[in-house]
């Protein structure tokens, strides 16, 4: 048998069938274990929960009322059908004008405004994974290398490095100072990769961060731009969640600093974009590279053939993100719920004596569970994965495969579910936690921000804090018809 797969593997290219994809990874495991007994509110009430899946299904409701409202946006309605030929026929790898002006203003808007973004640097690509390979591509050659600090998104490792062969190379970040990039770290990184000999052609910073859900301030990245500068490196900024910063400390895009700093080389500096997170579009396909560099631009755009956003998104997205008054109150509403769902969620962990990082942004929250550790290695954290996943029936990610270096961190995505998973989400690790109290693990020792560290969860309070947190007046988050995703 192992012989005649041997076999079949020889037929197709060593980079087919080489591990480049990463998934053997724990964080595609979970989904595994998801897509096979996946929890339903009625059909499967003991299934696994999806918390390994960063969407944001929280302001559904509101894009949805906008397609109700705008049928002629659409060419598959009759009021749109008009603008059905021209739209099915057009193919050119510019894309709409009216699209990249429409998420010009968008990205300007989720940046409080206060950059521009010019629409003929917008370039197409199927996701922000997609613009990840192209930007790979269009900087870097076979075996050279980005560094990128740890913990990070476990798709990059395929997105920059299956199909190019760039290497990524870690920057190492703990929590001794909340994952915070620093100088040191940063240099240590670029002189081990000299002494190696490995070529580094760049940095990928992700900011708002995936997996932590913080943002990087204004110091560390002028720190980085100079870095950059100094070392004539590239910088690729993942701006994917700028859209999802829902408390202070604002968020400040890289293209701010580039604005402000007139010494710094804008030929170095390209920015990855989506509509995936900040619009909750996953499906849509809209990536973008925006980069300050003509080359770059150009090249870019000539591999959009690749991964082009259809013509008939481009249309509808076109639509969408030109009506002003859907978009503000879009933005709007999406921090309100965010930020409610942040502090319910956090706040029902609190009560168990889980603790997670200070964050501010993301679909996600980054969870301490060191203290239920046997031992602080990546094999009891992958033990204990292990038990939460068959166990307690929650996919969530450990930290190792985020490339974290510290045993015990998992990332808990958190708007992706309805109000009612997420209550059953922490019953169950209630009852974890319980039963390994009654073992041998003691709980972390800190204070909730809440008074009362009452430790058995009752769902009359939860719900209080809901109501409390609840700070927009059109929330319809206590109604929410989501089922989790399930792809
Ligand atoms: C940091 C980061 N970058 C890129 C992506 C890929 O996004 P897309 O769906 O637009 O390809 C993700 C998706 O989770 C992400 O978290």
């Amino acid at each position: 048998m192992e012989i005649v797969k041997e076999d079949q593997q020889k037929l197709l290219s060593k980079m087919a069938v080489g591990g480049g994809h990463g998934e053997d990874s724990h964080y595609f495991d979970g989904w595994k274990a998801y897509n096979d007994d996946p929890f339903h509110p009625t059909e499967n009430t003991n299934g696994v929960i999806q918390l390994g899946l960063a969407e944001n299904q929280l302001c559904f409701d509101l894009t949805k009322e906008w397609m109700t409202n705008n049928p002629e946006a659409s060419i598959c309605t009759a009021e749109g059908v008009d603008g059905f030929q021209a739209v099915a026929n057009f193919q050119d790898y510019h894309g709409l004008p009216r699209f990249r002006k429409a998420v010009a203003r968008f990205m300007e808007k989720q940046r409080g405004g206060r950059v521009r973004f010019d629409p003929d640097r917008i370039v197409m690509s199927g996701g922000a994974t997609g613009a990840h390979e192209t930007l790979a591509f269009c900087l870097a050659n076979r075996g050279d290398a980005f560094l990128v600090p740890t913990p990070y998104y476990p798709g990059y490792d395929r997105d920059v490095g299956w199909r190019t062969d760039v290497q990524l190379l870690p920057i190492e970040c703990d929590s001794s100072n909340n994952f915070v990039l620093t100088k040191s770290a940063l240099e240590a990184a670029y002189d081990k990769a000299k002494e190696a000999n490995i070529k580094v052609k760049g940095l990928i910073i992700n900011n708002p961060s995936n997996p932590l859900g913080t943002v990087l301030d204004r110091d560390t990245l002028r720190t980085i731009v100079s870095f950059i500068n100094q070392n004539n490196l590239h910088l690729v900024c993942d701006e994917i969640y700028a859209g999802t910063v829902f408390t202070q400390p604002d968020f400040t895009s890289i293209s701010e600093i580039v604005e402000e700093d007139r010494d710094c080389n804008c030929n170095l500096i390209h920015i990855v974009y989506s509509l995936s997170k900040d619009m909750g579009l996953p499906g849509f396909r809209v990536g973008i590279v925006y980069s300050y560099n003509d080359d770059v631009v150009r090249c870019a755009r000539k591999m959009s053939s690749f991964g082009l956003v259809s013509t008939q998104t481009q249309y509808l997205i076109a639509s969408m993100l030109s009506d002003d008054e859907f978009v503000e109150k879009y933005i709007y509403e999406c921090r309100m719920r965010l930020a409610a769902r942040y502090k319910a969620f956090t706040w029902g962990l609190c009560q168990m004596g889980i603790h997670c990082l200070n964050s501010n942004a993301g679909l996600f929250v980054w969870m301490d569970l060191r203290h239920l550790l046997s031992k602080p290695t990546i094999e009891a954290e992958t033990k204990l994965w292990t038990r939460i996943i068959n166990e307690v029936k929650l996919n969530v990610s450990p930290g190792s495969s985020f490339h974290c270096l510290e045993p015990g961190w998992f990332r808990v995505c958190f708007a992706n579910i309805d109000d009612e998973t997420m209550k059953l989400t922490l019953r169950r690790i209630e009852s974890f936690v319980m039963k390994k109290k009654e073992g041998t693990v003691v709980p972390a020792k800190r204070k909730c921000w809440q008074r009362n560290m009452q430790l058995r969860l009752s769902s009359k309070r939860l719900d209080d804090v809901m109501m409390v947190s609840q700070m927009s007046p059109h929330s319809p988050i206590s109604q929410s018809p989501l089922v989790p995703a399930r792809t």
